[in-house]
């Protein structure tokens, strides 16, 4: 399996984290969180240190867990607290090992891996996420599938022509040529689509009829994000691939992390630049990506089940394949070396 340790993973929403204990495993490794009075999150290993049941199963009391089997108090720092017989002296050497974690962009991040490593200068920039002028929102789902496939998935959008063909489907997304770099540990693939038609999404979010340039962009972020700059100008604005912020502009956003080595956790969203204040749109949107990308979770379940079931065969790659490509080189370099990763 080709994990990237030493990084930060979104551990779930800042929605999602609250008093209430959080059971989430990322890369392999079980954990519990929960947010404490002041807001900040504290996670450790789901694992009680004296038989071992799972300490999201526990009872909160305050800002610490107590464990559901014998009664072990756990603090938010992991260390012990109270006995299972109270009487009994607290150990301090009794204790579960913590992960850090950090708040940014809307999502909780965790590095599970060296902790004198984590940096918090190394999360990913999703700038769109949490900048002035932006709206962002999205959700979660869990899926049955190596993280790479949803990689792979993202830095081809030809699917969308078959996958999505009731819904963001456009013919001149086969038309229109694709071009991919590679930038350090960062892989674009970028499509330009001069003088179209936009779509009816694209024509109600820019409030006016006429021929748009259309662009979607998108970035492979190591360890495992792809953000998607997509949007409209019309063609009187003279965007370019470079500048592009004449029209209306989104970012898709998509954050994988590995659950197991045939798991993830997918977190979804969509920044945007347009009616920020309008809360009826964001929840209108939401819901509608959320059906879009079910239909990936369908086709990319499968494809797990299917790699599963054919060991004799091997994933082929053709031209469109190329940033999945990229973005897996990426991957196994940083996941041989040892250096901390974005
Ligand atoms: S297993 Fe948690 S107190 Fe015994
Ligand atoms: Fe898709």
């Amino acid at each position: 399996m080709t994990y990237i340790r030493n990084a930060w993973y979104v551990l779930g929403w800042d929605s999602e984290l609250d008093a209430k204990p959080l059971a989430r495993t990322i890369c392999g490794v079980p954990v519990v969180a929960w947010r404490k009075l002041d807001r900040s999150v504290v996670a450790m290993r789901d694992a009680c240190p004296h038989r071992m049941l799972p300490l999201s199963m526990g009872i909160k009391e305050g800002d610490s867990l107590r464990c559901r089997y014998h009664g072990l108090k756990i603090g938010g720092d992991g260390i012990a607290e109270e006995m299972p017989i109270k009487t009994d002296p607290v150990n301090r050497s009794i204790c579960v090992e913590t992960f850090v974690v950090a708040q940014r962009h809307r999502f909780v991040w965790i590095w599970v891996g060296d902790r004198a490593l984590a940096d918090q200068g190394l999360i990913p920039d999703l700038w769109p996420c949490s900048a002035a002028g932006w709206t962002f929102d999205g959700g979660y789902y869990p899926m049955q599938c190596d993280y790479r496939l949803v990689i792979d998935n993202l830095m081809d959008l030809t699917h969308e022509t078959y996958v999505h063909a009731g819904s963001i489907g456009q013919p001149e997304l086969m038309e229109t040529p694709i071009a991919t770099r590679v930038e350090g540990d960062r892989v674009f693939v970028t499509r330009w689509m001069a003088g179209i038609e936009p779509p009816p999404f694209w024509r109600n979010a820019l409030g006016q009829n006429g021929l748009v340039d259309r662009w979607q962009i998108c970035e492979f972020i190591a360890p495992s994000a792809v953000i998607i700059d997509v949007g409209v100008a019309p063609v009187t604005a003279g965007a370019t691939l470079d500048s592009h912020d004449q029209g209306v502009r989104g970012f898709v956003i998509d954050v994988m992390t590995p659950e197991t080595e045939t798991s993830t956790h997918y977190f979804w969203g969509m920044a945007r630049n347009f009616e920020v204040g309008d809360a009826g749109f964001t929840a209108r949107f939401k819901a509608q990506q959320g059906a879009v990308f079910l239909e990936d979770v369908e086709i990319l379940e499968a494809q797990q089940r299917s790699l599963h079931a054919n060991p004799g065969m091997k994933l082929r790659a053709y031209n469109i394949d190329e940033g999945g490509v990229r973005a897996r080189r990426v991957i196994e370099r940083l996941a041989a070396s040892s250096t901390p990763t974005r």
